[in-house]
């Protein structure tokens, strides 16, 4: 009977990662002494995740397309609660906890729609068709998300600097044989392909960058949100931390001479009612 109990309890959770037994910790099968000095922190992330070590080319690739996504200064919303969060007492873990939690579908979460995009137009082969139609359709599959064309369009940038870096470096790797090429491929021709349908440029921004590389080397879409989140927590942090050193209490969105857009009833009372 206990030893029925012991099977349940060994079993309870299930793992191909970590091996931890008294004084030994191993990962994914290496012992973790001997990782530590040997190999990087992408190549870490990418055993972890994947199972097996990077090619130092993969491992380059994956790192480049991470730095696009570390910061956006204050007007990133990610960064500017992060900010505000430290401003109203909270530790470094709640602050980060705070930025991170709004990169949310339109923020930088919008990687992982962009990628499924880029996956499924790759997949049903829709390049192959002229730039008007291949535009049609991606205008019909991004009604899913909310009609706006994930990866594309900036706030802040007409051109987002990130994006051409991330391609060029891609393209590269396309050249050496490291990647395939097709989803970078086609992150391009849907840049064109808005175009054709707008009448005018509507740039590819470093989510729809970033995504069609993380793609490229076997990421899932969830994944490449997941990255977004490592990367952006770089900044998150430096903000934070900087922001803690200012001394400042309770910052809002704005400063408190502004004043905001109050939309309700005008005043009235219970007592004349
Ligand atoms: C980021 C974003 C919210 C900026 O939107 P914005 O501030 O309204 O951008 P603009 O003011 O430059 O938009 C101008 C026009 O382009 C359109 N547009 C902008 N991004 C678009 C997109 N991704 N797909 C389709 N149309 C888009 C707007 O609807 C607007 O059209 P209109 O002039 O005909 O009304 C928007 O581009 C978007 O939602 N992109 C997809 C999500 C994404 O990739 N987010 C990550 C950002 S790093």
């Amino acid at each position: 009977m206990d030893h029925v109990r012991n099977d349940e309890v060994s079993q309870w959770w299930r793992t191909s990662i970590t091996e931890v037994k008294p004084n030994s910790i191993r990962l994914r099968g290496y012992a973790v002494e001997e990782l530590i000095g040997r190999i990087g922190f992408i190549d870490m992330l990418w055993l972890l995740v994947r199972g097996d070590l990077p090619t130092a080319p993969q491992a380059r690739l994956l790192e480049s397309a991470m730095l696009g996504g570390v910061d956006h200064g204050p007007h990133a919303p990610s960064i500017a609660i992060a900010r505000m969060a430290v401003t109203c007492g909270v530790g470094m873990n709640t602050a980060v906890a705070e930025g991170i939690g709004v990169l949310g579908d339109i923020h930088g979460g919008a990687i992982e729609q962009s990628m499924e995009l880029l996956r499924g137009l790759v997949n049903d082969e829709t390049s192959t068709g002229d730039l008007l139609s291949l535009g049609q359709d991606v205008f019909e599959r991004s009604q899913a998300y909310g009609g706006f064309v994930p990866g594309y369009g900036h706030r802040f940038h007409k051109r987002d600097p990130r994006s051409p870096r991330v391609l060029e470096l891609a393209s590269q790797a396309a050249q050496e044989g490291v990647i395939d090429g097709k989803f970078v491929h086609m992150a391009q021709r849907v840049e064109d392909a808005i175009a054709a349908v707008k009448g005018k440029p509507i740039p590819m921004n470093v989510d729809a960058a970033a995504g069609a590389v993380y793609l490229e080397l076997g990421f899932e879409p969830p994944m490449g949100r997941a990255l977004l989140v490592l990367s952006r927590s770089l900044g998150v942090i430096a903000h934070a931390w900087e922001q803690s050193g200012r001394k400042e209490r309770i910052k809002g969105p704005v400063p408190k001479s502004s004043d905001y857009a109050y939309e309700g009833p005008a005043p009235r009372s219970l007592i004349d009612r």
